[in-house]
């Protein structure tokens, strides 16, 4: 972001301290319980959602080095991320193209080829078809490039890998565009000179949406996190904008709110300020003062979401592996304040005695979000 954004963000935050009033959309709206507890739904998301949007399922360095390789599941796919002998990631099916063994069975490892452990057929880390035991008199004439492992598009940006989880997608979207005005902010932030310094992965009992808009809102801070992070942050107080289908929110801390209006040549939002970025459908980033924590939620169903939650510094930040893990538990430790939230909830749906939720005039970011999720799936 440029710094007239910056300052921009920061006097909105500061104007709605002055007028005592938190960010407010027009109206209050209702969100149907259905969207949260339907297998059927989720299916529906799955189709239309998650196999065709840009997902971020691994930082680049975690393919640090040509011929590494990394086993994920992918909404429900297995699959073989690679950077192949050339430095270039790919993404494969983890399938075996002969009679659909696992190829590769080790979670993550260096391999210049991969080779079956059921009759041995072998693939170099481009995907090609390398070697077939016993070709010649089993499998003449066999169309080899038709046998090559099957693709999944991927893009390398901001020090994430992009892939579409679908192996029937051609190509991934341009990450820059897709990104849209996000784009510039984390080149601002950085993003690519981060590295992983601590980071833990959790099943949580909850739809996925449920945990997204847990995060959304301010309203909470001061009653459900009011043994961790409220003391930090005034009341109900947040901002949100949409740029196309991601949203970028302010969460001021009270150090912002104190800010003399008239110098503004020391501000900053990030010293001042939480910000969180929501990637449609399944990627956020909460930039703090010093690091920035990647969330990945993997939906596994429509009660059940895994949710990686990674703390990335700057490369050369110069602080301890302690420091980052005191500061990695203690988000961790308002996190789980969230998902605890969001289990309940989940288990609320099934006593069928709300139809639906409100979302207050200060928790406009929810309706916006779900509007979003309800263009794509009636599309
Ligand atoms: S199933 Fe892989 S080589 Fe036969
Ligand atoms: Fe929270």
């Amino acid at each position: 972001m440029d710094r007239s954004e910056e300052i921009g963000l920061i006097e909105e935050i500061i104007g709605l301290a002055e007028q005592k009033s938190p960010f407010l959309d027009a109206e209050v709206t209702h969100s149907p319980i259905s969207r949260y507890a339907s297998p059927e739904r989720f299916q529906r998301e799955k189709a239309l959602i998650f196999k065709r949007e840009p997902l971020s399922v691994l930082r680049s360095e975690e393919l640090a080095n040509p011929n590494d390789f990394v086993v994920r599941d992918v909404h429900g796919l297995p699959v073989l991320f690679v950077r192949n002998d050339a430095g270039e990631v790919m993404a494969f099916l983890n399938v075996c193209r002969h009679r659909g063994a696992t190829l590769e069975r080790d979670g993550q490892g260096c391999k210049r080829v991969f080779t079956c452990p059921y009759h041995g057929w072998s693939w170099t880390n481009r995907g090609e078809l390398r070697a077939v035991p016993q070709e010649k008199s089993g499998f003449p004439d066999l169309p080899r490039a038709e046998r090559a492992l099957r693709r999944l598009p991927v893009a390398e940006r901001h020090g994430f890998v992009w892939v579409i989880a679908d192996p029937d997608a051609a190509t991934i979207p341009e990450i820059g565009p897709w990104l849209g005005r996000l784009d510039a902010d984390f080149h601002w932030l950085d993003l690519a000179g981060h590295r992983i310094v601590a980071e833990d992965t959790v099943d949580i009992k909850a739809n996925w949406k449920v945990l997204v808009e847990g995060g959304i809102e301010a309203y909470h801070f001061r009653v459900a996190h009011k043994a961790t992070i409220a003391p930090y942050f005034p009341d109900n107080l947040s901002t949100y904008a949409m740029f196309g289908a991601h949203m970028r929110s302010v969460l001021p801390r009270n150090t912002m709110v104190d800010l003399d209006r008239n110098n503004t040549d020391g501000w900053s939002i990030r010293r001042d300020a939480n910000l969180l970025y929501t990637l449609m459908p399944t990627t956020q980033l909460l930039v703090q003062q010093d690091h920035v924590i990647w969330i990945q939620s993997t939906p596994r169903s429509e009660g059940l979401t895994t949710m990686r939650l990674v703390t990335m510094a700057p490369e050369g930040a110069g602080q301890s592996q302690d420091y980052w893990q005191k500061n990695h538990a203690i988000t961790m430790a308002t996190l789980m304040e969230d998902f605890e939230l969001g289990e309940e909830i989940q288990a609320g749906f099934a006593s069928r005695g709300n139809p639906s939720h409100l979302f207050g005039r200060f928790e406009g970011a929810l309706n916006r979000f779900n509007l979003l999720v309800e263009e794509r799936i009636s599309g």
